[in-house]
């Protein structure tokens, strides 16, 4: 196989929460690397710590130890090569879906006629066709994640990483998305880190899986995925790898 350059190098992490009178350790010395072009699942029971290790990987969230190496420099606060589609997408509630999907690129200067087809192509891709004048409160949660996946690619990030995306939508809709995702990747060679708590999810998209503990999430395994696509669900590989990790898996508390 080809040796692939390593994206992101995560080693050590550790996240403690203080208050006033007491202490919560929600991440133990967690390492793994992400190569270039990966498609790496986390898979964490429920409230296993995987949220706050996407913060941290994306600086949003200060670690109490370790270090977080993207493209060979260590991360210190937000970069803008990173993309995140977050658990729950927050839309701005004036704004319609083309204003919400754009704005990141009109922070950034790019001219109008530039960045509506950019983000035309995304909506489109998203199947939110026809909702581009729509304001938020119009929309279902399933619409709005997709408006929130929109947003997130038009920005052309390096890096993307994703919390959970599919989580409240509906399996038809899951799985449409989850292709959507895929097609994506394949196309755009983007490097991705997807979280989820679904065993069946992690063995469907990932080319790798890390397999996190309960809380405070330490890193229990690591699989390589290397069934063809698109995969099938019900074949005994699949099934096999599906028994094989969750007999490893720490049951959701
Ligand atoms: N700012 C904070 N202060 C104190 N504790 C926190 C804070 N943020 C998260 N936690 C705790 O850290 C633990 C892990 O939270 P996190 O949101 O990362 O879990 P998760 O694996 O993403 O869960 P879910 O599957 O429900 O999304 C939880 O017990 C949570 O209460
Ligand atoms: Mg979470």
């Amino acid at each position: 196989m080809e040796q692939l350059e390593t994206k992101l190098k995560v080693s050590n992490i550790s996240k403690t929460f203080f208050n006033k009178k007491d202490y919560f350790t929600a991440i133990e010395d967690v390492s793994f690397d992400v190569k270039d072009g990966e498609f790496l699942v986390i898979l964490g029971p429920g409230r296993c710590g995987k949220t706050v290790l996407l913060n941290i990987i994306a600086g949003l969230v200060e670690k109490t130890s370790g270090s977080v190496i993207y493209d060979g420099k260590e991360i210190n606060g937000v970069d803008p090569e990173m993309g995140m589609v977050f658990q729950k997408t927050a839309l701005m509630p004036f704004k319609t879906v083309m204003e919400n999907v754009e704005l990141g690129l009109k922070f950034s200067g790019m001219d109008k006629k530039k960045r509506r087809e950019i983000c035309q192509k995304y909506i489109d891709l998203v199947g939110l066709q026809g909702f581009e004048n729509s304001y938020p409160n119009a929309l279902s949660g399933g619409m709005k994640q997709r408006v929130g996946i929109a947003r997130a690619y038009a920005n052309n990030p390096k890096l993307l990483i994703m919390d959970e995306p599919f989580g409240a939508l509906d399996a038809q809709t899951r799985y449409s998305m989850q292709n959507e995702v895929l097609r994506i990747w394949e196309q755009e060679k983007r490097t991705v880190i997807y979280v989820t708590n679904n065993i069946e999810e992690a063995i469907y998209l990932g080319t790798r899986i890390v397999l996190l503990s309960k809380c405070p999430a330490s890193v229990k395994a690591e699989y390589t995925i290397d069934l063809p696509r698109p995969r099938d669900m019900v074949s005994d590989e699949f099934m096999n790898l599906r028994t094989k990790i969750s007999e490893n898996t720490d049951l959701s508390v």
